[in-house]
């Protein structure tokens, strides 16, 4: 595998004269399968709007037969007909989103095309300590690792990132991410919208150089872009007939919140988050997320006239994410009422463990080290882990090997909000907060780490490993 060189200088010249006649192939064969619509026409709103582009929908893949995964330096229409260089995924930005169902049996062949270290992590999903592309277990340059588990955990939206101690940012900002949807039976039998009405959103920010590339530029405190990037499309508008709408959103940004909205005041139906379905269906019209995190919405388009616009907002930044056109027929679709899933609640701890986040670097007071063990989790027991922070939030908080169930906030925003019901992986600990969470590893025994996964924190060192015995 010949492995490039990343421009990260802002050199666009070296960067596209180092692009060979077979890249330029393959871009193009890319820049074909990746576009949702055929073709890339800017429509221009009217007088003074932004020209918006068609959403990237990223291509299917199965995990459950020798799949390959290739991490490489690729080119990507970023919206608007003009390349800039990425880091891809089989050359697509974002990665294939790969789907399985729980039972299954997941065997993907990854191949390292970067000039650099990295691995793939399966964010969500519960894999042996081998198969979980930790920071320990990195693939070098050129060389392959062939990452294998059981699938065994209910429907939800995972996603898959590098994981390289002190590059995970670099790597991830630069393009290398992916959605992983986990299929079931329980959620099959609910008849919820799919094909051409689920649609995996990857929300993250982007920082170019002149010529329009990709860059990571970070500070210490984290990699706050300018730019809001919907599948890797700037300013991108979907085309949708007037049904409901099934979201699987990813926060695929490095240290961004998002807080969510629809223009037209209308609520969403949050219907589950990262570890799956929810209960039942909530009604919300503003959800703030972090990195790392997912929801599960439902946007209702119904009574929408062809020609009316919707747009997916952030309250935070004041950005327009992405414009829903309504351009189909009016359509069916339903909301679910009623029971979604069966979440059986943990309870009584048995231990209680307190993990301080403290600084941009460390958790109780020490940095990550590839080598030490931090404490031992005894398989299948109930524990009660507290986070803390004294500032320097936000810290959105990551554990592998298990789901968790948050117990707890207290100080800061002092509640727990409808899309922190349910089993989660990732946890997001404010300024002033404590939260409290349920545990229980049953998966695997093996080591796992724990981090902050606002990707520069992490980066530099807000992470620890535990071992499940
Ligand atoms: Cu999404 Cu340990 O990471
Ligand atoms: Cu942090």
């Amino acid at each position: 595998m010949k492995s490039k060189q990343i421009d990260q200088t802002g050199d666009a010249e070296s960067a596209q004269t180092s692009l060979t006649r077979r890249d330029f192939l393959r871009l193009t064969l890319i820049a074909a399968g990746a576009i949702a619509v055929g073709r890339v026409v800017p429509v221009q709103a009217g007088r003074g709007t932004t020209a918006r582009y068609p959403l990237r929908i990223p291509p299917a893949a199965t995990a459950n037969n020798n799949s390959s995964l290739t991490a490489a330096p690729g080119s990507a229409d970023l919206g608007g007909g003009k390349y800039s260089n990425v880091l891809a995924y089989n050359g697509y930005f974002p990665g294939p989103t790969f789907r399985a169902n729980n039972g299954d049996s997941a065997s993907i062949q990854f191949t390292n095309g970067l000039s650099e270290a990295t691995s793939i992590h399966w964010h969500g999903m519960i894999v042996p300590t081998a198969a979980d592309g930790q920071p320990q277990d990195l693939v070098s340059p050129g060389a392959s690792y062939a990452y294998q588990f059981p699938i065994m955990q209910r429907a939800c939206l995972n996603w898959y990132h590098p994981h390289p101690h002190m590059a995970t940012g670099k790597h991830v900002v630069l393009g290398l991410a992916g959605a992983f949807i986990i299929n079931d039976a329980e959620e099959a039998a609910l008849g919820l919208p799919s094909g051409a009405y689920e649609v995996p959103l990857i929300l993250r920010d982007a920082n170019f150089d002149s010529a329009g590339n990709l860059i990571y530029n970070p500070t210490s405190s984290g990699f706050l872009a300018k730019n809001p990037m919907v599948n890797g499309t700037r300013d991108p508008y979907l085309s949708v007939d007037a049904t409901v709408y099934r979201f699987r959103v990813l926060n695929g940004a490095s240290a961004r919140l998002f807080k969510l909205a629809l223009s037209n005041g209308a609520p969403f139906t949050l219907i589950g988050n990262d570890g799956g379905l929810l209960e039942t269906a909530v009604q919300v019209s503003q959800i703030e997320f972090s990195p790392g995190e997912r929801l599960d919405l439902l946007i209702d388009f119904r009574g929408l006239a062809s020609g009316a616009t919707v747009m997916l907002q952030d309250l935070k930044a004041g950005w327009n994410l992405l414009e829903f056109r309504v351009t189909g027929a009016p359509g069916g679709g339903t909301i679910p009422t009623g029971t979604l899933s069966t979440i059986t609640k943990l309870s009584n701890p048995v231990t209680t463990r307190v993990f301080s986040f403290d600084g941009m670097t460390r958790i109780n007071g020490k940095e990550f080290d590839l080598n030490r063990i931090d404490f031992q989790v005894p398989f299948g027991q109930t524990e009660l882990w507290r986070f803390k922070t004294n500032g320097n939030a936000p810290h959105p908080i990551h554990i592998h090997g298990a789901s968790f169930q948050v117990k707890s906030r207290t100080g800061g925003r002092g509640v727990l909000f409808p899309w922190e019901q349910g089993w989660k992986d990732t946890v997001l600990l404010n300024d002033r907060e404590t939260v409290e969470i349920l545990i229980r590893f049953d998966g695997y025994r093996g080591r796992y780490p724990m981090h902050c996964h606002k990707l520069e924190h992490e980066d530099q060192g807000m992470m620890l490993n535990f071992e499940v015995i």
